[in-house]
């Protein structure tokens, strides 16, 4: 679905505060487990938010390449790393939202631009990335042109493995309109504020983000062997579409539990809970919660819980 345009004035960018984060630890704790994390020990200036806009579409592509080699306007390679809250650790498998003018000021989908978009991109200017094992992201547009009074700038949405998110714009060294702009002249904004780099085909420019979130370390060696026979199988197909299969094996006949979770630890179904024999067992998720609802595409927790072990991993729905 589209967000319909509104004004800049009613714009609310998502300002994810320390107290909430530790809410959302908390949360974890009380959804019966908790994910590893690494242990941070220092502080550090993170990536401030900016406002969203009006202009902000939900579902774009996943793609790096977002702007037509048609399209008007200097070339632009944006790329950086996503770091959390330790400024250090990147963050692997955040997703980043990009999206921004055309050369002509105009935003697509929400305005008639009557420049740009040489493919009737539905999403033209408009893509999403998820960060590699390096926390690295990387796209290929062109430089966002100027509207009203307001320097050039990138609109950007990152969404954490953990949940956490942080709405910002990025804006250019140089550029003329930024004392005058409330939001880029900010003093929080100083360090969104990026240096230009004149390539043979463009410009490029490095952001590097600091959110305030945290890696979700890996629990994912497959066929991990529980001890007396117990054991929790990777889900497959994963990431699925329709539906994936969890095999597990019990040791001893005993209570068993096996329950989704979202990535806030807040329960979303429970698919196995009862007595169960010792042997193989398996099973499956639709992608519903439990109301019978399907939830958003994403990363979940599949929690494996008896008497005697607990175990979980983590699947991606995607639609
Ligand atoms: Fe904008």
């Amino acid at each position: 679905m589209l967000k319909p345009p509104t004004d800049y004035s009613h714009s609310k960018a998502i300002t994810v505060s320390r107290r909430n984060f530790l809410k959302s630890g908390m949360a974890l704790a009380a959804g019966g487990f908790l994910f590893p994390y690494k242990t941070f020990a220092r502080e550090c200036e993170l990536t401030t938010d900016d406002i969203e806009g009006p202009f902000y579409a939900e579902d774009a592509p996943f793609r790096s390449v977002i702007a037509s080699s048609d399209e008007p306007g200097d070339r632009f390679a944006f790329s950086g790393t996503v770091f959390g809250d330790d400024c250090e650790t990147p963050l692997p498998n955040t997703v980043v939202d990009i999206w921004h003018a055309n050369n002509d000021g105009c935003y697509s989908i929400f305005e008639t631009c009557t420049t740009g978009n040489p493919d009737n991109d539905d999403y033209n200017l408009r893509g999403r990335v998820m960060t590699d094992e390096n926390g690295s992201y990387a796209f290929e547009t062109i430089r966002p042109g100027f509207y009203g009074s307001r320097p050039q700038h990138f609109h950007m949405r990152m969404v954490a493995e953990d949940g956490n998110e942080l709405i910002t714009q990025v804006y250019f060294e140089g550029d003329p309109n930024i004392e005058a702009d409330s939001w880029a002249s900010h003093p929080d904004a100083e360090a969104r504020i990026i240096p230009l780099t004149q390539t043979e085909t463009g410009y490029s420019g490095t952001f590097d983000i600091q959110l305030d979130a945290r890696p979700i370390l890996s629990t994912d060696d497959p066929w991990k062997p529980l001890p007396d026979g117990f054991a929790l199988f990777p889900a497959f197909p994963n990431p699925f579409n329709a539906v994936t299969e969890i095999r597990f094996n019990i040791g001893t006949a005993t209570h068993t539990v096996i329950e989704v979770f979202d990535l806030k630890g807040k329960p979303v179904k429970s698919l196995s809970e009862g007595l169960l024999k010792a042997g193989e067992h398996m099973a499956v998720w639709n992608g519903h919660d439990k109301f019978g609802n399907p939830v958003p595409s994403g990363m979940y927790v599949i929690r494996f819980d008896t008497a005697h072990f607990s175990d979980y991993q983590k699947v991606v729905l995607v639609k």
